[in-house]
Order: structure tokens, then sequence, then C-alpha cells
């Protein structure tokens, strides 16, 4: 029997199929099928309730009529019952969870099913995260988009989307002024002192710059004037300016570059928005001739006024500012510029943001406009989403800052992490080499932080804590990093090889209920990696990597591996490499590392 990777998708399709044989009216029967309970099997179908209450019928006479034309590829996989009022609860037969496992047995096997199966397989999809400011060491805030950003665009990678990962960094606007002027400052004052610093250890001296520039201008007027003068030398293509402003965006891109390696980071493009500022000017003729945008007290503007809180006609109008009354560009600006970009020079189907959700309304005021400007332009529109997300807490509940109250350095938090994971390994597994401890704790420790993020959902706040975050304990990274390096270990002392052929050929027919239920578990990575894909959030995947890790423990507690018996021994390893497989992918499309011993 060849196995369909996603039984739901299956099931769904086979009982559309059915209701056509049984003259059910195909445009109000939904079957809406889903990973149901365990103790209503592996599947549920609720859609009779709907389809039964709006044909005015009898939802459990209906749900009989269905069953009952049911084809026969669905009934050779699953069991099926009505349950409650009209539920279809379907439970896969032994053999179709052997075929799965048959199936689905490499990593390549397992990613050609997960974009086979996909909506968005072919797509473009443009991913913009982690975007931080130059002149500015990355803080716990940049944490989450960049471990989420990762995580969604791996994830949409394997469902088959061709994935551009786009660092959209803040290097254009008027702090700039104010770092030249105070590097011309520092620069007269001592050169010597100054060019030590920015060989030492360049973007801290660059943000101290900037604090040094911004305190002057907001104290002396002329200072302010000073800055301003310098800015639009920068923006006049002075020769000097704009070499001290490479030179911050190349400091800055570099120390960026060492917190993306330990998260295996790597960006495809780094067009900041000074990119896209000789192409404003196109946006602006645009949007203002297609009627979207017009001119009030000097600046562009657009209102929606079918919004209530960006119409005209709202308490507080509140325009969306495209350009300035200055004439100078904005975060508006440059950001449709940037929509523009990626839909021409990409030709994207998408563009993700994964950006702080307090910018929401940035975001949907721009989506709005951009929408109705690629519309009246007679433009294909892409598919525009904010993935925003909370912020991140203290374990007093406010913004996590350090004990003087400043941001956290996230170059400082992941090395805490490391040196706590250490401290874990030190007692866990003392015998082990110190280097290997130390490459360990390194894993663990980043691994730790990108997953207790992973592990909440995106768009609530959460609560950094150290204790739950490198805990074996509970859904968290040491806890699924010891489960895949426990696989490794099982194999290595029984001399095995995951995924081994004979040992494939000589597994006989699953019997004990844990060998079931491990089985059961391993078919839904389907589920959970489909869900990931629609809902854009990488906790559903924690979630199950975690619950597989508890069903995999209750398995190995009750049916031992090493039996003398062949075939017993053979199927229970054939479940075992699956475990592997399953929580290694999963694992890696979370841009976790993991490792063989711990
Ligand atoms: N640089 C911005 C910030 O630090 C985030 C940019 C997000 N991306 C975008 N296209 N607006 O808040």
């Amino acid at each position: 029997m060849s196995a369909p990777f996603h039984y739901a998708t299956a099931l769904d399709s086979s009982l559309k199929t059915a209701a056509a044989t049984a003259g059910f009216d195909l445009a109000l029967f939904a079957p809406e099928v889903r990973v149901a309970a365990a103790q209503h099997g592996d599947f549920q179908a609720n859609g009779v309730l709907a389809y039964a209450k709006q044909t005015k019928q009898n939802p459990r006479a209906a749900a009989q009529t269905l069953v009952a034309a049911l084809p026969a590829e669905l009934t050779a996989l699953a069991d099926v019952a009505i349950a409650g009022p009209g539920f279809l609860n379907f439970t896969l037969k032994p053999a179709a969870l052997e075929a799965w496992l048959a199936a689905y047995a490499t990593p390549s096997a397992l990613a050609a099913a997960a974009a086979s199966a996909s909506p968005i397989a072919g797509q473009t999809w443009v991913v913009d995260y982690s975007s931080p400011n130059t002149a500015k060491q990355m803080h716990v805030g940049h944490l989450r988009s960049a471990v989420i950003g990762e995580a969604v665009a791996r994830i949409a990678a394997f469902a088959g989307a061709r994935v551009i990962r786009d660092n959209h960094i803040g290097d254009w606007g008027t702090s700039f002024g104010k770092i030249i002027w105070a590097y011309k400052q520092a620069l007269a004052t001592d050169r010597a002192a100054l060019e030590a610093a920015l060989d030492a250890t360049p973007l801290e001296e660059f943000e101290r710059l900037y604090k040094v520039g911004n305190t002057a201008a907001d104290a002396d007027p002329a200072v302010l004037e000073a800055s301003r003068a310098e800015l639009v030398k920068l923006q006049s293509g002075d020769a000097e300016n704009t070499a001290i402003w490479r030179r911050i965006g190349e400091v800055s891109v570099s120390a960026f570059q060492k917190i993306y390696d330990l998260f295996g980071i790597r960006f495809d493009h780094t067009l900041g928005e000074s990119f896209y500022n000789d192409k404003v000017g196109r946006v602006y003729d645009e949007i203002q001739a297609c009627g979207v945008a017009e001119e009030s007290q000097g600046a562009l503007v657009v209102f929606h006024d079918e919004h209530p809180r960006f119409s005209r006609h709202a308490e507080r109008p509140n325009p969306f500012i495209v350009r300035k009354a200055d004439g100078a560009a904005n975060y508006a600006s440059t950001d449709l510029a940037t929509i523009l970009y990626r839909a021409e020079h990409f030709a994207a189907d998408a563009s993700l943001y994964v950006v702080d959700k307090r910018q929401g309304d940035h975001f949907e005021q721009l989506f709005l406009t951009a929408q109705k400007w690629f519309e009246k332009t007679g433009r294909k529109l892409i598919r525009l989403e904010h993935l925003g997300f909370g912020t991140v807490l203290g374990e007093d509940g406010r913004p996590l800052k350090t004990r003087s109250g400043e941001n956290i350095k996230l170059k400082d938090l992941l090395q805490e992490a490391t040196d706590r994971a250490r401290r874990l390994v030190d007692e866990k597994s003392g015998e082990l080499p110190e280097a290997e401890r130390a490459a360990i704790a390194e894993i663990v420790g980043i691994g730790s932080v990108q997953y207790a993020d992973l592990a909440q959902n995106r768009s609530s706040d959460y609560t950094f804590s150290w204790d739950k975050m490198i805990s074996l304990e509970g859904n968290t990274a040491a806890y699924l990093l010891y489960a895949v390096a426990r696989l490794h270990s099982i194999f290595r002392k029984l001399e095995a090889r995951p995924g081994d052929a004979n040992t494939e050929a000589a597994a006989t027919a699953l019997e004990t209920a844990t060998e079931l239920a491990l089985a059961r578990k391993l078919v839904q990575f389907a589920d959970a990696q489909s869900q990931a894909v629609a809902t854009l959030r990488p906790h559903v995947l924690c979630l199950y990597l975690y619950e597989l890790a508890g069903v995999f423990s209750a398995f190995y507690g009750a049916d031992k591996v090493g039996v003398d018996d062949a075939g017993v021994r053979a199927r229970r390893l054939r479940l075992c490499a699956r475990t592997l497989l399953v929580l290694e992918t999963g694992l890696q499309l979370l841009g976790l590392r993991t490792l063989n011993r711990m």
C-alpha cells in the first residue's frame, strides 16, 4: 500500500467523493478533518453537523448515509465510527501506519512529501526578519524577529516555497547626521583614541558616538543644526560623509553576522532602507497619480476612509504619512518602495514581516495602501502579512532589562545561555572530554534561547526565565535534544544504524499499544508541519515535537528494543529510526542544531 503523506487530506478527499455518491449538495459540504483528541481515534470530521443543519436533516442520519457511501480506498485505510451528534471518527489501521513508516523513511522523502502536499509549493516568499538598525548593538528585542523569522523561513522552504531571506536593516535617517557630527568632533579632539576604539570594538564605538551626538543635539540647537547639515551632505553624496556612513553599515552588519552565525542564519539580501532611497520618487508619483495619496499640509498622506481608525473622519485622524512635509522620505516611503521592489524584482508571491506587534498600525496602513495602489495600477496583488510578536518580559512582568535598566545585549544574553548550559552539561555528563562539553553547551544554550521563544505563541508576550528555559524537564530544547541524543545512543549500544535496509526488511507488524501509539504520533508530523505553514506559527511544531518525545518515552519505557526476537527488534528499531528522523527534521525546521551525544 502506498501511503499518503497527509492522511487528513486523503480523508478529506474521500469524504468529498462519498458525499458526491450520497447525493450531498457539495457546495454546502466541507468535511473539516482535524487531528482528533486521542480517545476519538486519529482524525475527526465534523463537517456533517454543519451540513445537516443547513439542509435541515438529522445529523446522525446524514452521517450514516455518508459512511455507507465511503469509497473502498478509505475503508482500507481507517476504521470509521459515528460519534456524538454526528461526528465521524477515523482510526488509522495498523497497515496504514506501517505504510506511512515505510514511505517516509529519509529526510529527502519527508521534504518531498511535505512540498508535494503543500499549497505554497513553487511560490516565491520574501521573509523580512531581524532587520535591526545599524549603529546599535542588537538587544533582546531583536531576538524574537531573528529566531521566529528563521523558523518561518525554514518551514516555508520545507513546504516547497522559494524563500528569499531579506534583512531590511535601518541604515538611513536623521541619526546618521548626529553620528557623523560626533565622529568628526572625536576625530578633531583625539584621532588616535577614536581609531583605537573603532579598531577594538567598532559597533560599540559608533553606538557611543550616536549617544554623544544625540545628547549634544538635544542640549544645543547649534549642534542640532550642524548634524542636520551633515545629514544633508550625506544625502547629497558627499564623499567623506558617505565613507563614514558606509563604515557604520559594514561594522554593524559584521557584528550582526556573528550573532546570526550562532543561530545558523544566512540572509540572501541585506537591502536596508538606504537601498530604497532612490526608489521612493516613483512611489510618490504613482500613488498620487492613481488617487491613493493626497497632499495635506505639505506632506503626502493616505487616508483609509473605510477604516474606523485610519479614516479622515476618525475622531483623531491618523493618516499614513508617506512623504514628510520637508520632502524627506520616511519608514512608510521606503516600505512602499520595498513592496514594489519585491513584487517586480523578486516576482514575490508573498512578503512576510516578522516585526514587533507594536508596529501593527504601520503594517496595517502600509498593506491597505499597497493593495489599493497595486489594484489601481493593474498590478498583481501580493500576499502581505505582518507576523507580529509580543514583548520579551522579565520575571517581574516588565520588559526585560538589565539591573541598571538598560536593554540587554543579545551577545551577552547568548553568552550567559551558553555558560548556564555548560553547568548543566558538566553536572550531567562530566565524563565527556572538555572540548565536547563546550560544544554541547553552546548548542544547548543557544538552542534553549531559540526554543523558549519559538514554543510560545508568537503573538503573546513571553516571560524570559533562565530556569525554565535551560531545563531537562518540560517543553524545552534540552528535553528534545536529549531525546535525540538518547536515540543515537540506542543505536550505538545495539550496534545498529538508523534506516538500515536489513532492519527495515526484517520488521514485523506493530503489535503493542505503545508501538501503535508511537506510530500514530509519527504520522501526525504531516499535520503539525502543514499547520505550521497555514498559521505561520512555529509553536505548533514545538508542541508536536514535545508530544512526540513524550510518546516515545512511554514506548521506550514499556517496550524493550534490544530483544532477541529479530522481527520485534527490527520493528522497534524502525520506530526509533523514524522518531529520530522526525525529531531531527523538526528541530532543524525550527533552526536548532542537534547532538549525537549529550
Ligand atoms: N528596523 C525596524 C526596527 O528596528 C524593523 C524593520 C522591519 N521591516 C520592515 N520592512 N519595516 O523596528
